[in-house]
Order: structure tokens, then C-alpha cells, then sequence
């Protein structure tokens, strides 16, 4: 395994968005997953009370959740975290490898959304990032995750305008599958608004739903449901999954 400090220097050099935080929150500012999150713990444990979010960027669900639960957020990435101290000084957010951690405490609710499960790439790693869901659950606790289920495999790219402070920036992505390794890797490219260009090199590693079952079940969680942020039939590359810890 590599360090967690190298791998965090990794995984910000891969993105421009890690590298300007604020720019992450303008540019997801949409994502619905605090409220599909919020949907589901309502639907399996509505008397949740604590969350733990691993994986949890610079905090912009987490500032959705808090309204509800008491929460904690973990994420690899120092600067993300100084970031999120700033922007969101009341939620308790924590410098942290997901593949490592022991917090000394479980909750009623563990989540990793935003594809942050992608960025473990190795099979007995990923293992080690279900021990950490595991323990950090109270007995029948709910792990809500939010990860790629099947690749992008279209290869043409796609340009689409981004609205950042100093103007609208073209966007350029295009992906690449491995069937080998599983990893969905999406090359996107920047022409900001001052001319300036950036290139991202972003690996996702993908989990399909039965293999999803078997990391689950190797750490004492049983899949209640995977489905798409629509509650339609599943077919996007993106997909909650819900399960439930039973103590083993
Ligand atoms: C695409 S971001 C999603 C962040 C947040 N969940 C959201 O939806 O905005 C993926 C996050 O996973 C974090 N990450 C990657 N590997 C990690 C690890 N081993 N432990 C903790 N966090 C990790 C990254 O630092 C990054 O913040």
C-alpha cells in the first residue's frame, strides 16, 4: 500500500479540482446525493442519528447532512480538508485514509459517495476499506455508497462549457476502459477562461453489483438494494447501494 501522504499528493496532482477546492464546490454544487442518502436512511433507519461520511471531499454533503445527524467526515486529502475547515468551520472533518482509519467510534450511518470508492483500486484494499465501513457501524447500522457500477466506455470526447468565477471554462473528456484491471480512467482537459490549460488523468476503478455483494458480505454487510439516483431500473454507470451491518 502506499503511504497515505503520497497517496494524497497522488490523487491531487491527478485533478485540478483538488488542487482549487473552491472550484469543486461551485462546479458540484448539484449532486443529489446528500438527498438520496438522506431518502434511503429514511426509508431503512429513520432513527439514525450518527454518520460517518469516509471519502468526504470538502464537506459539501456533509454540511447537508449535519442538519440531520450528528456527523463526522473523513478524507485522504489535506488540502481538501484545510478547505472544508474554512468554508465549513462547524462540521468535525478529519485528514484520513479510508483504507486505514480507526476513529474509535461507530455510527448508525456509514457513507462514501461521490465515487469516492473508485480511487481504491486494489482488490485486497478495497477489502480494507469495507473492515473501516465495518468498524465504524453499530450493530444494524446503514452504509449508503455511491460508486461506478459498469464503465463509460464511449471513447469519443465530449465538450461541454463550466461555469468557474472568472468565466465559462471548456471542458473536454474523453474515457478509457480496462476490462483487465476494471478501471474506467477519464482524461479531461481544461481551457480556462484565462487561456491557462489543465489536463486530469482521473482512474476509477469499477465495482460491479455482485462484486459489491462480495466486499459487502466479507465485512459483515448484507446489500439491501442497488439503484440509480433516479429509483429507476439500474442502468447508469453511477449507483447507490445500500446495506445493513449484522454483527458478525
Ligand atoms: C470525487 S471526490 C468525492 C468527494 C465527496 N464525497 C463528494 O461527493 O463531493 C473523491 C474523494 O475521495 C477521497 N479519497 C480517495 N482515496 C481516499 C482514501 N484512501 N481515504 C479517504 N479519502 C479518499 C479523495 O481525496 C476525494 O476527496
Amino acid at each position: 500500500m502506499t503511504s497515505p501522504n503520497t497517496e494524497a499528493e497522488h490523487v491531487e496532482a491527478t485533478n485540478l479540482l483538488y488542487r482549487d477546492p473552491a472550484l469543486y464546490d461551485l462546479v458540484q454544487s448539484d449532486s443529489a446525493s446528500a438527498g438520496m442518502c438522506q431518502t434511503l436512511i429514511e426509508l431503512h433507519r429513520p432513527a439514525a442519528r450518527t454518520l460517518v461520511d469516509f471519502g468526504c471531499g470538502t464537506g459539501r454533503d456533509l454540511e447537508i447532512l449535519a442538519k440531520s445527524f450528528d456527523c463526522i467526515g473523513v478524507d485522504l486529502q489535506p488540502g481538501l480538508v484545510d478547505h472544508a475547515h474554512q468554508a465549513r468551520p462547524e462540521l468535525d472533518i478529519r485528514t484520513g485514509d479510508m483504507r486505514t482509519v480507526r476513529l474509535g467510534q461507530r455510527m448508525d450511518v456509514v457513507t462514501c459517495m461521490g465515487n469516492s470508492l473508485a480511487y481504491v483500486h486494489d482488490n485486497e484494499e478495497i477489502s480494507q476499506v469495507f473492515a473501516t465501513f465495518a468498524a465504524h457501524a453499530r450493530p444494524g447500522a446503514l452504509l449508503v455508497l455511491c460508486s461506478p457500477i459498469a464503465p463509460i466506455t464511449q471513447t469519443d470526447p465530449t465538450t461541454a462549457a463550466v461555469d468557474t468565477p472568472s468565466g465559462p471554462a471548456a471542458v473536454t473528456i474523453r474515457y478509457e476502459w480496462d476490462l483487465r484491471t476494471q478501471i474506467n480512467t477519464m482524461h479531461r482537459h481544461w481551457v480556462l477562461p484565462s487561456g491557462e490549460e489543465a489536463q486530469d488523468e482521473i482512474r476509477r476503478r469499477v465495482l460491479f453489483p455482485r462484486e459489491l455483494e462480495r466486499y459487502a458480505a466479507g465485512a459483515g454487510f448484507e446489500v439491501l438494494d442497488i439503484l440509480d439516483g433516479t429509483g429507476a431500473r439500474l442502468t447508469a454507470p453511477t449507483a447507490y447501494t445500500v446495506a445493513r451491518y449484522a454483527q458478525r
